[in-house]
């Protein structure tokens, strides 16, 4: 399966998006994130460690190797335009759109869904990212909000934890953190979304949780 994490903001969560679902699809089959963001955010995070558990490559030594895999996700750049967008969603099995839920992230994603709507797309589900913890009610609003709306949403969010930074620095997958309770509940959010994903496309994914 072919998924592309998208969106017109920085600082949302794209890149630790697809670092964690690919190492979560990796388990499933052979996996490759092909970074096409300029900044490389991806490539460098997988040279820090040399240990991620499936390929990271520049899109242009992509066309030649994606064939070899089974799941391929691609993360990118922030505010693709029109044309950008098309050529991401029309690539692809599923459209991840992550943002935080603040009000001025999901006002900054309207963009992006309107730019979709104008696409006539359907394969794309947005993604609430570093949720604040309780008593803040921050997720859940925006959830509500996105629902009402009629705009798909994965039903788990990624809630806000420092272990997701750790990672970044360490170059690994918040799994890979020695054991805190915060890394735990960051990867447990992950295999959840990836469950769905897998559902979403149609892909069996019980070797996710097993
Ligand atoms: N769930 C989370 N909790 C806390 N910090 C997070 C979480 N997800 C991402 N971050 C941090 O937020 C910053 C932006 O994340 P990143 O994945 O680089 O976003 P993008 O690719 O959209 O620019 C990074 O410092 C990252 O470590
Ligand atoms: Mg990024």
């Amino acid at each position: 399966m072919i998924i592309t994490v998208a969106g017109m903001k920085g600082g949302v969560g794209k890149t630790t998006t697809a670092i964690q679902l690919a190492g979560n699809l990796a388990e499933l089959g052979s996996t490759c994130l092909i970074d096409g963001d300029p900044n490389q955010s991806a490539l460098n995070w997988a040279r820090r460690s040399n240990s991620l558990p499936f390929e990271v490559m520049g899109v242009h030594q992509a066309a030649r190797a994606a064939r070899k895999y089974e799941h391929l996700i691609m993360d990118t750049k922030a505010r693709p335009d029109l044309d950008e967008l098309r050529d991401l969603v029309e690539g692809c099995d599923l459209l991840i759109i992550p943002t935080t839920p603040d009000s001025l992230a999901l006002e900054g994603m309207k963009l992006t869904l309107h730019a979709l709507e104008e696409l006539n797309a359907k394969n794309f589900r947005v993604l609430l990212t570093i949720i604040p913890p309780a008593p803040s009610r921050q997720g859940d609003d925006a959830r509500e909000a996105l629902c009402g709306a009629n705009i798909p949403v994965f039903e788990r969010g990624i809630r806000r934890t420092v272990a997701f930074q750790t990672a970044a620095a360490e170059g690994v997958l918040v799994g890979q953190i020695k054991s805190s309770d915060q890394a735990i509940s960051g990867a447990r959010d992950y295999e959840i979304v990836t469950e769905e994903l897998c559902s979403a496309v149609g892909l069996r994914s019980h070797s996710v949780t097993a």
